[in-house]
């Protein structure tokens, strides 16, 4: 009988990514995907995991515990963590939870069906951990969650040293895909009718340095613009060091690439940012904002935000909210700092009190609220286009609406009164009300165009009811 699989994926979008890989490696070996979730009787339970802030660790392991049990009942069940959380705690993994069956990391993807029939084979746990990429993950099988909406790596790892940040010792240096390759894979993805592809990377931005052509990211995103089909460009997520005019004109200048930039700030104050070892400046990153701005006057900005960092005073505090107000946010991902072991970070004095981070986490969250409130408020009465993603199962009566994402990445409801719109499609509608988190555009719809590919015999229909893809980094 053929073994079902499910997979449960934490972290960034390359883990996203990386599970699509896992999905098409175990489909190419014969399993097919549980129907129900990784709880409801798949024969492999495969977790792919996140450990950039130690919530991630404990998830894991309380997963873990609750399918202890599970297994006990169904001994032929299997368990494998890979990712970025068992490239960190490797055998311990093992030593926690003796019931899980295969450990691997995130330079071997394509060792987990191996590892699974040796575990079996062998009835011992498996555990491999390489220390650098054997095979670019792109040339992977891929099975992808979304046919008209596509992930794209141009680069794997991160030369960086942010002084609290451990992915560039769970994903290794960066390397750099050829532009070449990236373009033929994004060709391929259009011709099987995907509209929009996000490119990846930990930081875009550096893209091309490996091979001596530091005006590669800008240079790609106009050849994406050269290619018929495809609606939107999207990347995630540029850093504010490398970050060029050249940049700021291709996406300016190249009509596919959407007016959203998702660039992480971490910290307004200087004194932070330099202990952060984040080599930009408040300043700097205003500086870069405004000529986006000036470039792209209906560019929606967003970011990421770390609060509580050592050393982190009151004043340091409030520079951060001064460059949120200036910034003006459309949304922030807000994120209470975690030491992580091995990081320069951990061992700084002058860890923040948990009360105070708790309250200027709450602070932040009010303002970023307020920002963002005001950029969506600013939005009623102008027409956006918006890619569907959730369609079909909210056409229910109670709300008759869909939702996905405009062009600059804003989320908003739509409602489509009887017209059969589906996951791909997309519709113009005028906005007619704006919360801190969405938009809503309740007047119908002016214009409506099918996915391209809704047509194709053979195509699996888009799943009811989709998550909206994740367009900035969530754990
Ligand atoms: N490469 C991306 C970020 C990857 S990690 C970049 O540099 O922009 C995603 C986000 O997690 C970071 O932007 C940061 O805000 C947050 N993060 C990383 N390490 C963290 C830590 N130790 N504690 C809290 N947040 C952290
Ligand atoms: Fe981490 Fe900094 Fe690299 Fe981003 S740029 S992955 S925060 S080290
Ligand atoms: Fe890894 Fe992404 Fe988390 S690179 S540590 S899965 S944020």
């Amino acid at each position: 009988m053929t073994r079902t699989y499910a997979i449960r994926t934490y972290g960034c979008q390359m883990n996203v990514h990386d599970s699509e890989r896992l999905s098409g490696l175990l489909e190419q070996a014969g399993y097919e995907r549980a129907s129900g979730g990784v709880a409801e009787g798949a024969d492999v339970v495969v977790f792919n995991t996140c450990a950039v802030r130690e919530n991630a660790d404990n998830r894991l392991y309380g997963n873990l515990g609750q399918l202890y049990p599970v297994k006990q009942r169904r001994p032929d069940m299997q368990i494998a963590v890979g990712g970025c959380l068992a490239q960190k705690d490797r055998a311990r993994i093992i030593e926690r939870a003796p019931w899980v069956d295969v450990v691997f990391g995130t330079h071997n993807l394509a060792s987990l069906p191996v590892l699974l029939e040796r575990a079996r084979h062998n009835h011992e746990a498996q555990i491999e951990i390489v220390e650098a990429l054997q095979t670019f993950p792109s040339d992977l099988p891929t099975r992808r969650e979304s046919p008209y909406s596509a992930w794209v790596s141009i680069s794997v790892g991160c030369d960086n040293r942010c002084s609290f940040c451990i992915v560039p010792s769970l994903r290794g240096t960066e390397k750099d895909r050829r532009p070449g390759d990236v373009l033929a894979e994004v060709r391929a993805l259009v011709e099987a009718d995907v509209v929009e592809v996000t490119l990846l990377g930990q930081n875009v931005n550096s893209y091309g340095r490996s091979f001596g052509d530091r005006f590669a990211f800008g240079r790609l995103l106009r050849s994406c613009g050269e290619i018929d089909g495809l609606e939107r460009v999207r990347f995630t997520s540029p850093h504010p060091r490398d970050f060029t005019d050249d940049v700021i004109a291709a996406m300016a200048e190249t009509a596919n690439v959407c007016p959203g930039l998702h660039m992480p700030l971490q910290s307004g104050s200087d004194a932070v940012l330099r202990a952060m070892r984040r080599s930009y400046r408040q300043e700097r990153y205003l500086d870069i904002i405004a000529r986006v701005r000036a470039a792209i006057p209906a560019a929606a900005i967003t970011t990421d935000i770390i609060v509580g960092f050592p050393g982190e005073t009151e004043s340091d505090f409030e520079d951060t909210l001064g460059v949120v107000r200036a910034a003006r946010f459309a949304s922030a991902l807000t994120f209470k700092y975690s030491p992580r072991p091995g990081t320069p970070a951990a061992d700084l004095p002058g860890q923040v009190d948990k009360d105070v981070v708790q309250d200027r986490y709450d602070r932040l969250i009010a303002v970023v609220e307020e920002t963002a409130l005001a950029g969506n408020r600013a939005k009623v009465g102008s027409d956006v286009e918006v890619l569907v993603s959730v369609g079909e199962g909210r056409k229910d009566g109670v709300t008759g609406r869909v939702s996905g994402r405009a062009r600059d990445g804003r989320l908003v409801h739509v409602a489509v009164g009887d017209a059969e719109v589906r996951p791909g499609d997309v519709v113009r509608a005028t906005i007619t009300y704006g919360a801190p988190h969405h938009l809503m555009a309740d007047g119908g719809i002016i214009e409506h165009r099918h996915w391209r590919g809704r047509a194709v015999a053979n195509r699996p229909e888009p799943a009811a009811g989709r998550r909206l893809l994740p367009l900035t980094a969530r754990t």
